[in-house]
């Protein structure tokens, strides 16, 4: 079914072949109209497993396509955060596709400014990077529930903000799932006048700065995600369940496919507690972690939005927060495309990036 406020427009090419392309335009809804996602009562089956192939394999270790054909390319920090110009997502071939899936690993986060990329050409990119995520409770644009909505406007109920601690907010896409996210975009096309910046930090770096007695102790534990609070928020708003499994174990330390180095990978949003600990044991732990990623400003970088910027970052080692100091001044809208990555995993004679970049250079 297409969805609606589509504009269907017929390229006749070399009089035989006609393409239907299809524009939604959600900034031009979320402007116009205000909140358009609907909840469907549709019921999802559980997730199937299924065997993720990074496109970072296949990338060169020059990442020369993209490299040669950017404006310019800079780090905004030594630890995370790239920004890219000069590239438009929408046109990137398979190879630019590859290499800057190696960069986002890399560099955990990965900034584009001016983008014209559509929410179908988003969902399409996405499947590229994994199976994109379909969210079991969250509300989507009618036919579309491969996209996840930011908006946020004046008439936003700032209930349940008021009290949040921005510190309990860090999170990673989908943990509760067996299969979590991996690299993530973000298109922001409609921001509050000020504020509603972004924040990521590096899950390299949050595991560099442990002591290795720490490294090697935290390496033997799992930690229990859970994404039961989402249901809960839906049963209590009269909102549809459309899945029930929201539990997963994974490593706190995980190693990333292509880079190969290891990440922290717990955080405040979903991570309920570490498996064999007492309850005490483990929370004082966790929070040791949390508060090392909430303050590190060292590791973070935090992303002033333009209109129309997209970030795409790696979730397997990234935490990020959104800022929400614009609630009830302002409007801000975008779309999210969540791809789905391997099962976590730790392999015991993987790297920090520090070590692993080392070797190398000797
Ligand atoms: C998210 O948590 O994925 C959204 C971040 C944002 O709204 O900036």
């Amino acid at each position: 079914m297409a969805p609606p406020h589509t504009e269907d427009t017929l390229i006749q090419s070399q009089g035989s072949l006609v393409h239907r392309v299809e524009q939604l335009d959600l900034k031009h809804i979320a402007r116009k109209q205000g909140k358009y996602i609907v909840f469907p009562e549709t019921k999802y089956p559980e997730l199937e497993s299924f065997e993720h192939h990074d496109p970072g394999h296949k990338a060169d270790p020059a990442k020369n396509s993209l490299y040669n054909n950017a404006e310019k390319i800079f780090d905004l920090t030594p630890h995370i955060g790239t920004e890219v110009h000069g590239l438009q997502l929408s046109q990137l071939t398979d190879q630019q596709k590859n290499d800057l899936a190696l960069l986002v690993a890399e560099r955990g986060v990965v900034f584009f400014r001016n983008q014209d990329i559509t929410p179908h050409q988003g969902v399409e990119l996405g499947r590229y990077f994994g199976r994109p995520h379909i969210h079991n409770t969250f509300g989507h644009p009618e036919g579309l529930p491969e996209l996840h909505i930011i908006y946020f406007d004046e008439n936003s109920s700032t209930k349940g903000y008021e009290h949040l601690s921005f510190a309990d907010i860090w999170h990673t896409d989908v943990s509760y799932e067996v299969q979590p996210a991996g690299l993530t975009f973000l298109k922001i096309d409609t921001l509050p006048e000020v504020g509603g910046d972004t924040l990521w930090a590096s899950g390299y770096a949050a595991y560099e700065k442990l002591s290795p007695a720490f490294q090697k102790f935290l390496e033997g534990l799992e930690a229990v995600h859970s994404g039961q609070h989402q249901i809960d928020e839906a049963v209590a708003q009269g909102r549809p369940v459309r899945r029930r499994i929201v539990e997963s174990i994974h490593p706190v330390v995980r190693t990333h496919p292509v880079t190969g180095w290891k990440s922290l990978y717990v955080q405040p949003y979903f991570t309920r507690r570490i498996v064999g600990l007492s309850p005490k044991e483990s929370t004082a732990i966790l929070n040791y972690l949390y508060q090392l990623i909430a303050t590190s400003a060292d590791f973070q970088v935090r992303f002033k939005w333009t209109e129309d910027s997209v970030a795409v970052w790696d979730n397997r080692v990234t935490f990020h927060n959104a800022i929400f100091d614009y609630l009830g001044s302002g409007k801000r809208h975008g779309w999210r495309v969540t791809p789905q990555a391997e099962k976590p995993y730790l392999d015991p004679n993987s790297k920090s990036k520090k070590e692993a970049l080392q070797e190398k250079k000797a």
